[in-house]
């Protein structure tokens, strides 16, 4: 039988080296297509045979085209964003490009094109798109949007478009709002990979205000296996929601990594936890109400929140010094 062909684009950031590496372990035909932004690493994907790689921005219609014409995938997962919130607080344009204009740009030259059976899109969004919840509150698929930094209205506003093609040409598509991930190769200056770089270098570990704001943190291999079953199960024109149902505050998640580093890898490290001035429009808490996706994929099966943050640790200890920082 002939082997399924799958594009991902931002294959060579964090969440998406992992999806490309579950999927040629299930012997899927990859093609990545990235533009090596500020997320991306060559070394976060080991050549194969099963594996492209296109160094394209995903606002090139004409090359896209000619890309889809010639591979035919069964499926798209559209990974390839700006990411960081912080430097869309700085500066909003880059996200305004790839993350709204650069998924206009797909989807528009999709819809023109002739698709293969039971094609799926599918759009990895965020769980920031709902902004601010209030504490004992969980975001469903159906509340409205209201997200608060330049990054989360951007992904918010390509969630909406893709929505209006779902209805207005039946675009094939599924879109997932994710919680936060964590995980081995996550670019250097999102949290999780700030503080294990901190705490090996005995640098203090800035958290922002009081260390009090909220999220839910799913393990980056558990999301892609979630993404996988969403490709084969998923509905299409649906949305879903994908998180871990475990949030933690931000002082926690600091506090644990430096006992994790202290007790199971026996490093002592001088760092200590500094407050600093909080972000522009820093949103409190965000958590999801998970039961759509509870009825196709067992969450509880895999997730343990200090395994996988052992396990991450491990990962930026053997890869991630001082040296190569
Ligand atoms: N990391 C998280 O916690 C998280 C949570 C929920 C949703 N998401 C979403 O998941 C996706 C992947 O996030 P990540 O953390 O892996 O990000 P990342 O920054 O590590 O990777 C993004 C990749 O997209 C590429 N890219 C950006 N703009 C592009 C463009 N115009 N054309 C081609 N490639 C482009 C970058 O080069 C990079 O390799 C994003 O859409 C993000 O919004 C992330």
């Amino acid at each position: 039988m002939k082997k399924k062909t799958i594009f991902v684009t931002g294959g060579l950031g964090f969440i998406g080296s992992h999806l490309v590496e579950l999927l040629i372990t299930k012997s899927y035909k990859v093609i990545v297509i990235d533009f090596m932004g500020i997320g991306s690493n060559q070394k976060n994907l080991k050549k194969h045979k099963n594996l492209t790689l296109k160094i394209l921005d995903i606002n090139k219609t004409r090359t896209i085209k000619n890309y889809i014409k010639k591979y035919k995938p069964d499926c798209i997962f559209n990974l390839a964003a700006e990411t960081h919130v912080d430097r869309s607080i700085i500066n909003p344009k880059p996200f305004i490009n790839s993350n709204f204009l650069g998924t206009y740009n797909l989807i528009e030259a999709l819809r023109n094109l002739k698709l293969k059976k039971n094609f799926k899109f599918i759009h990895i969004s965020t769980d920031e798109v709902f902004g601010d919840i209030s504490i004992n509150k969980k975001s469903t698929e159906k509340d409205p949007y209201n997200p608060s930094s330049p990054y989360a209205s951007t992904k918010a506003a390509a969630d909406l478009l893709i929505k209006s093609y779902i209805r207005t040409y039946k675009f094939p598509s599924i879109i997932t709002n994710c919680t936060n991930n964590f995980g081995p190769r996550q670019f250097k200056e999102k949290l999780i990979p700030k503080i294990i770089f901190n705490i090996l270098n005995n640098k203090n570990i800035p958290i922002y205000g009081n260390g009090n704001n909220q999220r839910e943190w799913l393990y980056v291999k558990d999301h892609c296996k979630i993404l996988f079953k969403l490709f084969q199960r998923g509905k299409l024109g649906e949305t879903y929601n994908i998180g871990s149902g475990d949030v933690k505050t931000n002082l926690y998640v600091a506090k644990k990594i430096l006992s994790l580093i202290k007790t199971k890898f026996n490093i002592n490290s001088k760092s200590k936890i500094i407050f600093v001035k909080d972000r522009k429009g820093h949103d409190f808490r965000y958590s999801l109400n998970l039961n759509k996706l509870n009825k196709i994929y067992n969450l509880k099966k895999n997730l343990n929140f200090e395994k996988s943050m052992i396990k991450t640790i491990e990962w930026y200890i053997d890869n991630y010094n001082s040296k190569n920082k």
